[in-house]
């Protein structure tokens, strides 16, 4: 199917409900999650300077859960798992261009994972997310549902991408080429980080942070689309600010904020290099 009669066919199937035909959909999820894993079709895609959603594949994937059924995967031993048949995870040898490092790792069904990524374990890569060539995930990072991650971006230990199946949000968080994520930092709802932008350890952006950008005297907040956007090599720190409420205020009661404290320089640069010899 081309990826058109594909998006009409998965929005058919959504529209049935309940009464669309198991077998169809299960099939049609199948055919949607090959589509994903070799990069032809994506849940957002870069679009000119920005980036377009595309709702059909968010709901494929939802559809494939609803009809999937838990099967069990005996992996030898006592270890075994289970999950719905249709997103069990990616066999190493799907991903020839990859290097997945042995120790509890594992890429969903549905995950597109570029030439020259290397997965540290234990990482885990949800369904629809793409990751795109050279990029870094080290160990106790999430890639969630459908985020997409962009060429050559380094998501330090601990960082977390979030999703967009649960809690349901419209748009999946993006992180362009050349982005570097600090360990423990975590990018939820809908949050777009532009081309080389540093996101320091332990900074959490959703679509309710403001972000005080300090080189250019604004406040950035969410769009009217619930996008947050980092502007392209933001250096983002961790930060705190007063609340507004006057008792909270006179309590010295305090709410996590991000700064951006400058543009990325050679000190940041020097502080954020990608290592080749480990790729
Ligand atoms: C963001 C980061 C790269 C620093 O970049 P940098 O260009 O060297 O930043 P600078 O030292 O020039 O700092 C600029 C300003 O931001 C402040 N700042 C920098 N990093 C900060 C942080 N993480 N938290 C709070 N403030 C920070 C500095 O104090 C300085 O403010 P000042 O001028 O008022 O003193 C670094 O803080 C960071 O988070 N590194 C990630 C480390 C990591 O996660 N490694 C992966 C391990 S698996």
């Amino acid at each position: 199917m081309s990826a058109r009669t594909l998006e009409e066919h998965v929005n058919q199937l959504a529209a049935a409900g309940a009464d669309a035909d198991r077998d169809d959909v299960r099939s049609t999820v199948a055919e949607l999650l090959s589509e994903l894993e070799s990069g032809r079709v994506r849940a957002a895609s870069p679009d000119g300077d920005g980036w377009t959603v595309h709702p059909w594949v968010r709901v494929g994937i939802l559809l494939g859960f609803r009809f999937a059924d838990v099967v069990r995967v005996e992996a030898g031993g006592a270890f075994g798992f289970s999950d719905k048949h249709l997103f069990l995870p990616r066999h190493p040898a799907s991903m020839p261009g990859a290097r997945l490092v042995p120790g509890g790792s594992a890429v969903r069904r549905g995950a597109h994972i570029g030439q020259g990524v290397i997965l540290m374990p234990p990482c885990y890569v949800n369904v629809g997310a793409f990751v795109d060539e050279g990029t870094m995930i080290d160990s106790h990072a999430l890639v969630g549902s459908c985020a997409q991650i962009g060429r050559k971006v380094h998501l330090s230990a601990g960082a977390q991408v979030g999703g967009v199946l649960e809690p349901p949000v419209a748009a999946p968080v993006v992180v362009e080429d050349g982005v570097f994520v600090g360990a423990l930092a975590a990018l939820l709802e809908g949050v777009r980080v532009r081309h080389g932008a540093v996101i320091g350890a332990g900074v959490i952006l959703t679509a309710s942070t403001p972000v005080f950008d300090l080189p250019r005297k604004r406040v950035l907040r969410a769009d009217a689309r619930g996008v947050l956007e980092i502007p392209e090599r933001a250096v983002v720190v961790a930060g705190s600010r007063p609340m507004a409420d006057a008792w909270a205020s006179e309590q010295g009661v305090r709410v996590s904020a991000a700064v951006i404290v400058k543009d990325r320089d050679q000190k940041t640069d020097a502080r954020a290099a990608l290592e080749e010899a480990l790729r």
